[in-house]
Parts: C-alpha cells; sequence; structure tokens
C-alpha cells in the first residue's frame, strides 16, 4: 500500500471505528463483534505507525492512552461552571419553587426538567468545527485542569460531532458500578487502598497524568448542559438536550419535564426506590427551570443557579440482625472487631458485614449479639452499624466481650496504653506475616505485582516464606510446583520480585511496616539517614531531633531495630542485594517561617475538589504544618471540602478557623 492508499485507507478506518464507538458507547447497540473492531483498530495502528505523520489529531487511536504528561495545564472556564444549591426535603423543594415564581412575572408557566444527578467529576468539552479540542475539569469553577487526554480514553465522548459547530458542553463523567468493584477488587488484591466510591475512582482516574490508566478504567459519561452554543437555536434544556443527543453526545435518557411540585416528588421517589438498578450511581436528583429565557430571568447568586436545585438522597439504611462479631488481626497486630449481619439489601448491595472499629465503640453503643441495629452506607463501601434498635430486644441478646487471646496464634492479647485497639503482640502471629507481607509487596511500599494475597497465603503455608526477606530467595522449581502457578506468572513474579530490589530505601522502609512509620514518615527517615544501617543504629534522641518525627515514632523505630529476627532479617534481605540506599532528592528542612501554615495543626475534612488528599497533606507538611485527623482544641484551622461533617460542627462548636479549599490553595502560596 503506497502513502496515498495508506491515507484513503485511514479515513476510512477512523470513520468506521468512530461510528461503531458511537453506536456501542453511545447508542448501546453494537453493530459488530469485539474481536471485528479490535482488528479494525490494529490496522489502524499498524498504519498509523508504518506512516505517522499521516496521523490525525483526533485518531481514534487516542483512545488507549499515549505518553505521560509532565504536568496538566490550567484551563480558564469562560462561563464558570457553577455548583448547584441543595435540597434535602418536600419542604426545600416547595421553597425553591416559590423562589422561582417570585422572580418570574406572576402567573407565568414554569416547566421544570428533573434529571439524575450522576456521581462523579463535574468535565467541560470544548468542541471547535465539530472537533474534539480540550477537556478540562470544574477545579475552582474559574480555572480546571486540562485532562484532554484522559477524556478522550472514553469512547462514548464523540471525537467528531455529527456538525461541524462550535460548543462548550458540560457533563459528569463516572465509573459505572461494575467497574468500580473489578479496581477495587484488583487494588485489594494488590494490597493497594480502596476507593471509598464511584465518584472518588472516577476523579482518581482522570486526574492521572498517565492516560493509559484512564484507558484500563472504563469510565463513561453523560453530558448535561450547555456552556456555549454558536450556530444552533433552543430555547429550552430539554431541546438542549436533544441537539447534543442530535450532535453525537451521550445524555441521560432518564429525564422528565413536570410542571409542579407533586410531579417531582413523583419522580424522585421512583428514583429513591430505583437508584439500584442503574449501573451507574447517583446521589440525588437535579431539578432545572426548562425555559432559556426563565433561567436568564432567574440568574446566578454568587455560587449557583437560581433556576435549579439539587436534591439529595439521604444516606441509606437498613434494620437488619447482628448475627456475631468476628475479629481479625491486621499488620500491626491490632484485632478489629466486624460485625456479621444477617445479609440484608443496602444502596444497591447485600451486605453481610460491617465495621466496628473497637472495643469502646461496642461497649458505647452497647451492641450485643442478637440484636436489631440499623447499618448504614453514606457513599462509602464499608458500612457502619450505626444505632442498636434497643426496643426490638427479646432478653436473649448476648453482650460481646473482646477475647482475651489471638484467635489466630492463641497468645495474649494486650491494650497498650493510651491505645483504642487490643494488640497481638507475638511478632510470628501468622495473621500479622501475612498482612505484613500484603503490605510489603503493595504499590506505595516494595510494589512487587503478581504477589496477590492468595499467592501470600499459599506460599505461607507451603513453608517457602517466614518472612520477606524469604521472597528474595524463592526459587523458579518450587513455584511452578504450586498450584495455578505457570511458567509465565512464575517469570513474571521473579522479575519483579528482582525488580524491587532496585528500589530507594524509602519503600523498602515503609514496607517493613515498623509501627507508626507511614510512606511519609519512611520517605523522611531515608532522607535524612540514606542507609538503613545508619538509621538501625540511631538512638532515639538522634530520630527525634528530625523534623516531624514525634518521640512515639522515634522509639518505635529503636524497639524495632533492637529485635534480634528483625536484625537477622535485614542481614538476610542485604545477602540478596536488597537496596538500603536512599536514591531520592535531598530533604529541603527549611521550612518557610512565613507561611501561614508554618506551626499549625490542620485539618483536613470533606471532598477536596483540586487536590487530593493526600497533595493538600504534603504541601501543607511542606509549608511546616501538622496534619492531623481529628478536631480538638489544639486544631489550628479547619479546611472543610464539599459535603464537610460532623468535624465542620465540632471545629465551630469549638470556634476554630475554618477555611474552604480556595482560601487553602490562595495561603498555601
Ligand atoms: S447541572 C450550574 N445536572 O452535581 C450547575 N449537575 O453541584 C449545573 N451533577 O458539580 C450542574 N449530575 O457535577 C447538573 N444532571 C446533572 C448532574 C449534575 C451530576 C453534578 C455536577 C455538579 C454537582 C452539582
Amino acid at each position: 500500500m503506497n502513502r496515498d492508499e495508506a491515507l484513503q485507507r485511514m479515513e476510512v478506518l477512523y470513520t468506521e471505528i468512530e461510528n461503531h464507538n458511537y453506536q456501542y458507547y453511545v447508542l448501546d447497540n453494537p453493530s459488530i463483534s469485539d474481536y471485528e473492531y479490535d482488528k479494525l483498530m490494529k490496522e489502524l495502528l499498524t498504519l498509523e505507525e508504518a506512516y505517522p505523520e499521516l496521523k490525525k489529531v483526533n485518531s481514534p487511536s487516542e483512545r488507549v492512552g499515549g505518553e505521560p504528561l509532565p504536568f496538566f495545564s490550567k484551563v480558564v472556564h469562560e462561563i464558570p461552571m457553577l455548583s448547584l444549591g441543595n435540597s434535602f426535603s418536600e419542604q426545600d423543594l416547595r421553597d425553591f419553587d416559590r423562589r422561582v415564581r417570585q422572580g418570574l412575572e406572576e402567573g407565568e408557566k414554569v416547566e421544570y426538567v428533573c434529571e439524575l444527578k450522576i456521581d462523579g467529576l463535574a468535565v467541560s468539552l470544548r468542541y471547535e468545527q465539530g472537533q474534539f479540542i480540550r477537556g478540562a475539569t470544574r477545579g475552582d469553577g474559574n480555572v480546571g485542569e486540562d485532562i484532554t487526554q484522559n477524556l478522550k480514553t472514553i469512547r462514548s465522548i464523540p471525537l467528531q460531532l455529527k456538525e461541524a459547530v462550535n460548543l462548550e458542553v458540560r457533563g459528569e463523567a463516572y465509573m459505572p458500578k461494575k467497574e468500580f468493584q473489578r479496581i477495587n477488587k484488583e487494588r485489594e488484591q494488590q494490597g493497594e487502598e480502596l476507593f471509598a466510591n464511584p465518584r472518588n475512582s472516577a476523579a482518581g482516574s482522570l486526574r492521572q497524568l498517565n492516560p493509559k490508566i484512564a484507558a484500563n478504567r472504563k469510565l463513561d459519561i453523560f453530558l448535561y448542559g450547555i456552556g456555549q452554543l454558536e450556530g444552533l437555536d433552543v430555547g429550552s434544556h430539554a431541546e438542549g438536550l436533544q441537539a447534543l443527543e442530535n450532535l453525537g453526545l451521550k445524555t441521560n435518557k432518564e429525564r422528565q419535564v413536570v410542571s409542579s411540585v407533586e410531579e417531582m416528588l413523583v419522580f424522585i421517589e421512583k428514583w429513591t426506590a430505583n437508584r439500584a438498578t442503574l449501573d451507574y450511581e447517583i446521589d440525588g436528583i437535579v431539578i432545572k427551570v426548562n425555559s432559556y429565557q426563565q433561567q436568564e430571568k432567574l440568574g446566578f447568586t454568587a455560587k449557583s443557579p437560581r433556576w435549579a436545585t439539587a436534591y439529595k438522597f439521604p444516606a441509606e439504611e437498613s434494620v437488619t440482625i447482628l448475627k456475631d462479631i468476628e475479629v481479625s488481626v491486621g499488620r500491626t497486630g491490632a484485632i478489629t472487631p466486624t460485625a456479621i449481619l444477617e445479609p440484608v439489601l443496602l444502596a444497591g448491595t447485600t451486605v453481610q458485614r460491617a465495621s466496628l472499629h473497637n472495643e469502646d465503640l461496642i461497649r458505647e453503643k452497647d451492641i450485643r449479639i442478637g440484636d436489631h441495629v440499623i447499618v448504614k452506607k453514606a457513599g462509602d463501601i464499608i458500612p457502619e452499624v450505626v444505632q442498636v434498635l434497643v426496643e426490638k430486644r427479646t432478653g436473649n441478646e448476648e453482650p460481646y466481650s473482646m477475647p482475651s487471646h489471638c484467635p489466630e496464634c492463641e497468645s495474649e492479647l494486650v491494650r497498650l496504653e493510651g491505645e483504642v485497639a487490643l494488640r497481638c503482640l507475638n511478632p510470628q502471629c501468622p495473621a500479622q506475616i501475612k498482612e505484613g507481607m500484603i503490605h510489603f509487596v503493595s504499590r506505595q511500599a516494595m510494589n512487587i505485582d503478581g504477589l496477590g494475597e492468595k499467592v501470600i497465603i499459599q506460599l505461607y503455608q507451603n513453608q517457602l516464606i517466614r518472612d520477606v526477606a524469604d521472597l528474595y530467595y524463592l526459587q523458579r522449581e518450587e513455584l511452578l510446583r504450586l498450584e495455578r502457578m505457570g511458567e509465565k506468572s512464575v517469570d513474571n513474579l521473579l522479575q519483579a520480585i528482582e525488580s524491587s530490589k532496585e528500589n530507594s530505601l524509602e519503600k523498602l522502609l515503609f514496607g517493613l511496616g515498623i509501627r507508626l512509620v507511614g510512606a511519609k514518615a519512611a520517605k523522611t527517615l531515608a532522607q535524612e539517614f540514606e542507609e538503613l544501617d545508619r538509621l538501625a543504629q540511631a538512638s532515639a534522641g538522634e530520630i527525634e531531633a528530625i523534623n516531624e518525627i514525634g518521640p512515639k515514632m522515634a522509639q518505635s523505630v529503636v524497639e524495632y531495630f533492637a529485635i534480634p529476627e528483625v536484625q537477622e532479617m535485614l542481614t538476610r534481605l542485604k545477602a540478596a542485594a536488597v537496596n538500603m540506599s536512599y536514591k531520592g532528592p535531598k530533604r529541603i528542612v527549611d521550612v518557610d517561617n512565613s507561611s501561614f501554615f508554618a506551626g499549625k495543626t490542620v485539618v483536613l475534612t470533606g471532598t477536596l475538589e483540586q487536590l487530593t488528599r493526600n497533595e493538600a497533606k504534603e504541601k501543607l507538611e511542606a509549608l511546616g504544618a501538622k496534619v492531623t485527623g481529628s478536631v480538638s482544641k489544639s486544631t489550628d484551622v479547619v479546611v472543610a471540602g464539599e459535603n464537610a461533617g460532623s468535624k465542620l460542627e465540632k471545629a465551630q462548636q469549638l470556634g476554630i478557623e475554618v477555611i474552604d479549599e480556595n482560601e487553602m490553595i490562595k495561603r498555601i502560596g
């Protein structure tokens, strides 16, 4: 095939592939098999490889994700992306309707569009002459981040519209429930922290610099509003949504035009009852005045339009029976009680277990075995027991006491001073060893792929590993003898173990799981001491002298390195050529004392939109702040994101300064 023929064929493939994308992802009506689709995509990739200069910017091949970006550029929203005022009750909706009617001529007819409130991440898409040219996050509403390369991986976003219009359109990118469950399962196997809800996972995926990550997570989108549209004449929101569909964009079909609060309530009731049947999460219903002319008349407050409101569903609760309490042993020996429940449907999933956190909580709530309890799931995945229904007691309920001995190794359990958790202090406890290994191989630690929980248990049960050093002495033949371990997975695993030897010291240090030493402290210690041996020989005083390291952590580090089994294990790690030196940049210790945050104790609460929790924490700590998890008298500042709850209330009660995310960013400077 010559160059001209290649160009012609590429044009055909572009159109054909994008048409299949539209059929499959927008209309949910596949026109060819996955096999045929993959064949077309492969053909396109081959041609683009042979003639890279012919590849066009919006080629469907970009949907598989290109090279990582160094950073996200900023995008200024010409028309700010506002948020919505909330309603929680029928009364709130009646008040909203009254305010709308008061803002219009007396007796004027008002229509509303009721829509599902998708729980994802607000994004803006810009098309010029019908071509997708830029996609951005909402950010603070005025300035967002350019995430075009990630949005191109969402196949229901057309790269080219059906007409050559200039359009800025807004919508919600989201992760379908099934995909959310798949990813969390994968993360659990990898020992990674789970996403709390599909909203966080969608946001987490789209805010990655590497587009391959977004491409591997099957995100989707619903478009629900027009920012700017040139050349098309639409008079109402309902017509606007229809216009978007005509251009090839995906909207949500479950919408309805209504003319009264009563009709709104019927729509709300329907979806309160049926939200579990959807394959994406919704957290409420959005109600918008239909006529654009009326919208314009009503205008905006500083934060949100007067012509729309978001009715939020109450957190879902169910009543069930607590059949038993099970305890599990964590990596640090902490004993965690879990409620075993009579299976109950809650927010679309059957719940059989709920967290009880610790012994104090069981006592405070007077939770007994056999009790009727209320379980709640407020957007998060792990349900909680919120209350006992004392009035339902029959007298046969049994008070619970925590075991005196470890359920795994039978050592006596102790409650260390100042701690709420009971602990098993036996370093040889199999449960701790297993959890410790899972932690050691996890991404933030030694990052050894292919060592999920099941493989670790298998290795342990076959006595191939007793501690983490044994991982570096595994033999190919003995691994091949294990069930479900083929040549390929064994070789991949050995390769991953081998590569982990090169990790910089902080990963090893974090992986060792020294009590109180998290990823951040591990980095500080590694930067400061540079060699593991130097840290192992340091006194508590020397360690404590480091900015950010407190006396308890220093003591814990000293105690850890004094254990003879630890010393022996480190010798074997060293003999296996595991790197024990710090390889990163040196630490900048000079804290800028002029920063507002220097020396302050800060609590982050609610959902942050522009930074992740971790990013905010790192930035604040770099400025000399201490970021803690709970609000107390010693808290100086509380940063309240969206939906901040009890911590915000407590801060207000205590008269502590509360700022929002924008203010925090401003003060970070
Ligand atoms: S309309 C002027 N419609 O809910 C604001 N928002 O605060 C226009 N959302 O951040 C928003 N589904 O990301 C609208 N059908 C829907 C929605 C929706 C979800 C999100 C949106 C916004 C938040 C409201």
